[in-house]
């Protein structure tokens, strides 16, 4: 990468002013002046400063994963394979890991990520991030249990669980949630007698699982998704402080 391609990608400076900085002597490389703003570097590997202070590169790694059955929603496990042993060495390496979890039998999509900020507002219970499955249950769903389920129903817990949404046609549909309490769907059929036989996720937030993915592939989300989700995550911030 260029050096002041690196400037400009840290966020740290214009690519112009970057050019300025090294014509001033205010940068160093492996503790040498940089000379040439064309300068190649290689951001993991190479030392560089601005002004004394050293600036590093925080690309993160965003992984759209088409989960299987099978395989648990961990870094690392015992007993079990771990959704990190479907991507290649250099992810793990990377410090990817799932972003939320998935039961061992629920398949779709799955984001593993390095970005600690970006997992933590997906993650977190007070961001209602919107998350959709589709299902199959034993029995159809009636109305009445469809309704039930829309309005909240009770898990065993404290509280009733938070409004859904609901598209539904005999023994399968698809179910929104704005919350992930553990098991939740799966609880929340068994709580209106019901019982769900297959479920996969389909969407996180803005993101939907590419359907080109088979299952057990992945790739790297694209700039666009990435955006995406960064802006969901900053429209929910604002809020969250007004
Ligand atoms: N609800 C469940 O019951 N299982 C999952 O894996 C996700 C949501």
């Amino acid at each position: 990468m260029r050096l002041d391609k690196f400037f400009s990608t840290t966020g740290t400076l214009t690519r112009s002013e970057a050019t300025r900085a090294i014509r001033g002597k205010r940068v160093t490389v492996n503790g040498m002046a940089a000379q040439k703003a064309d300068m190649k570097i290689d951001p993991d590997l190479d030392v560089i400063t601005l002004d004394g202070q050293r600036v590093t590169y925080q690309r993160y790694t965003y992984v759209m994963l088409n989960k299987p059955k099978g395989y648990v929603s961990a870094t690392d496990d015992s007993r079990l394979p771990t959704v990190l042993d479907l991507l290649p060495e250099k992810y793990k390496r990377l410090g990817l890991f799932p972003c939320g979890r998935l039961d061992r039998d629920t398949t779709g999509l799955m984001l593993l990520t390095d970005d600690g900020e970006l997992a933590h507002f997906l993650l977190s219970p007070v961001s209602h991030v919107p998350k959709t499955y589709a299902y199959e249950s034993a029995s159809p769903l009636t109305a009445a249990d469809a309704e039930r389920l829309e309005n909240g129903v009770d898990i065993g817990e404290k509280t009733l669980t938070k409004p859904a949404h609901l598209e539904y046609d005999g023994k399968s549909g698809r179910i929104t949630l704005a919350e992930g309490r553990y098991h939740q769907i799966k609880r929340m059929f068994e709580a209106v007698g019901n019982k769900i036989t297959e479920l996969e996720r389909v969407t996180l937030g803005p993101l939907s699982l590419d359907p080109a993915l088979e299952r057990g592939e992945w790739r790297e989300l694209t700039e666009q998704e990435i955006a995406e989700l960064q802006k969901h995550n900053r429209n929910t911030n604002r809020k969250e402080t007004e």
